[in-house]
């Protein structure tokens, strides 16, 4: 795990290009992308580079369940506004928040994530060690499936909706499996309140109780810190 702490996360925008642009200089041509408040300094230097995305596809890790692609708070919507407006892709993919057959849904992203070989992984944590919204417990070699948030998750994302009752319980999630299938991860964190989590996932043990320690059995993983974030690492 190569790990590079930066002075805030406009910095860490700036480091994760150089990640973004060494993997087009490679070919790399599948981008997985993440959304939340953590990569949005990254997207604005992708906007703002010189790199073109026409030729490459981006595979997202989730959607919450019961967003329409054009509510303000999906991440479709948040794709769009973040990224696609200024750098479209081929084709990009993310679930289907309101498939009425989400286990079929489901194994249509995983057709998805076999026919395009993910290049460059983006993630961010949770503060529970959720990479995707693969929450504690789950399998390593989990596929797509459909979540129920934990209370930290849906409290941690309320500061994007409105009112505590908007906040989606659910989502539909890559599993960690595909993640790990990835050639290269880069995640990001930034601010104290991911200290813990960066701990427990580059220190702690292996284990389902922290997704991201699954990062450790991975060969090729970037990390993007602040320092806050990186505050409690020895
Ligand atoms: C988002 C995702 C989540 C977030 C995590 C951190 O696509 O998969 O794992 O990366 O919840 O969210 P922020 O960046 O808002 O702190």
């Amino acid at each position: 795990m190569q790990i590079i702490v930066v002075k805030d996360k406009v910095a860490g925008g700036k480091a994760a290009l150089k990640v973004f642009a060494a993997a087009k200089a490679r070919g790399v041509k599948v981008f997985g992308l993440a959304t939340g408040g953590t990569p949005e300094t990254t997207y604005a230097e992708l906007v703002a580079s010189d790199l073109d995305f026409t030729d490459s596809i981006s595979i997202n890790l989730d959607e919450y369940v019961g967003l329409a692609a054009n509510h303000p708070q999906s991440y479709a919507y948040y794709m769009h506004h973040h990224l696609f407006f200024a750098k479209p892709f081929a084709a990009s993919y993310l679930p289907n928040g309101l498939a009425t057959d989400p286990a079929a849904e489901c194994a249509r992203y995983d057709q998805i994530l076999a026919d395009h070989h993910v290049g460059l992984q983006l993630l961010g944590i949770g503060r529970n060690g959720h990479i995707g919204f693969n929450e504690p417990g789950s399998p390593f070699d989990g596929t797509t499936h459909e979540v129920a948030l934990t209370p930290s998750t849906i409290a941690a994302n309320a500061r994007f909706f409105d009112r505590p009752a908007d906040v989606p319980k659910r989502a539909l999630s890559m599993g960690i499996g595909a993640i790990m299938q990835a050639d290269q991860i880069l995640l990001e964190a930034y601010g104290s309140d991911k200290a813990a989590a960066i701990q427990a996932m580059i220190e702690g043990p292996v284990t389902t109780a922290v997704p991201a320690s699954v990062l450790q059995q991975h060969p090729n993983v970037i990390v993007i810190l602040d320092q806050a974030a990186a505050a409690k690492l020895s």
